[in-house]
């Protein structure tokens, strides 16, 4: 699959839903879904980077996913500890930069440990940005902005606000694409997703893959997006 550079979005997000739907649906634990999702955005997020797509960012955890079963919640800290240690660690090699984003408020010493680590590996010539949105809520994100913003006594604009955010240095995402039916943000990149082309499918997010992230690239290549403008 080929497409043309120009009309290939720059950053990509995913909303990654419907984990939890994919195992109940087939008589197993939820905590299945999460581990089959984490395959699958190993290979969808290496799909959007081999495309030419330069910046993803997935929402794997948001502030308010702290509600669910303590089970759940653990088995997801698990799988960043893991990930974050390993596998993710290693995509350096690659060219991509990988930064978690998010508050630092709750998590533990070891994700905060692996976060910090993480941040400190050296990637040479940068190929892409993954951003993985963990401990995220984007209204958090813009009052802590706005806070800093009032401790500096500086007004602020659309570009020194930008640089407050955690995405700091990524450009805005171009496409927001959510698995799992539902149709909204959930607090998700409240501020960058401003003119954000939206994308909604019914594929629970273990079921998706790289066939149907082409399609949405097609479909995105299509469409028309004015910024406001006519
Ligand atoms: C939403 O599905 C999914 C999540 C809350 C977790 C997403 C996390 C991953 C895919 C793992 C990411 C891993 C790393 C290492 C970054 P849901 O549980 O809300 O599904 P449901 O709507 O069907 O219940």
């Amino acid at each position: 699959m080929k497409f043309d550079p120009a009309k290939l979005p720059v950053h990509v997000a995913f909303i990654m839903d419907g984990n939890g739907r994919w195992a109940t649906a087939r008589g197993l634990d939820r905590r299945e879904g999460h581990r089959k999702g984490v395959k699958t955005m190993f290979s969808v997020v290496g799909s959007a980077f081999k495309i030419g797509v330069k910046y993803v960012t997935v929402y794997a955890f948001s502030t308010e996913n702290w509600n669910r079963p303590k089970k759940e919640v653990d088995e997801l800290m698990r799988l960043f500890h893991r990930y974050f240690t390993t596998r993710l660690s290693k995509l350096t090699s690659k060219g991509i930069k990988v930064n978690v984003i998010g508050s630092t408020k709750g998590l533990s010493d070891t994700i905060l440990s692996d976060i910090r680590d993480l941040s400190r590996v050296e990637t040479g010539k940068v190929n892409g940005v993954l951003n993985i949105a963990l401990n995220y809520g984007g209204r958090d994100e813009i009052i802590e902005a706005v806070n800093a913003a009032i401790k500096n006594g500086k007004e602020v604009d659309e570009k020194s606000f930008s640089d407050m955010l955690f995405t700091s240095g990524c450009p805005d995402p171009d496409l927001i694409v959510r698995t799992g039916g539902e149709k909204r943000l959930s607090n998700f990149l409240l501020y960058q997703a401003a003119y954000a082309e939206l994308y909604f499918t019914d594929t629970l997010w273990p079921d998706f893959d790289t066939e149907e992230l082409y399609g949405i690239l097609s479909d995105y290549s299509n469409r028309n997006r004015k910024f406001g403008k006519v």
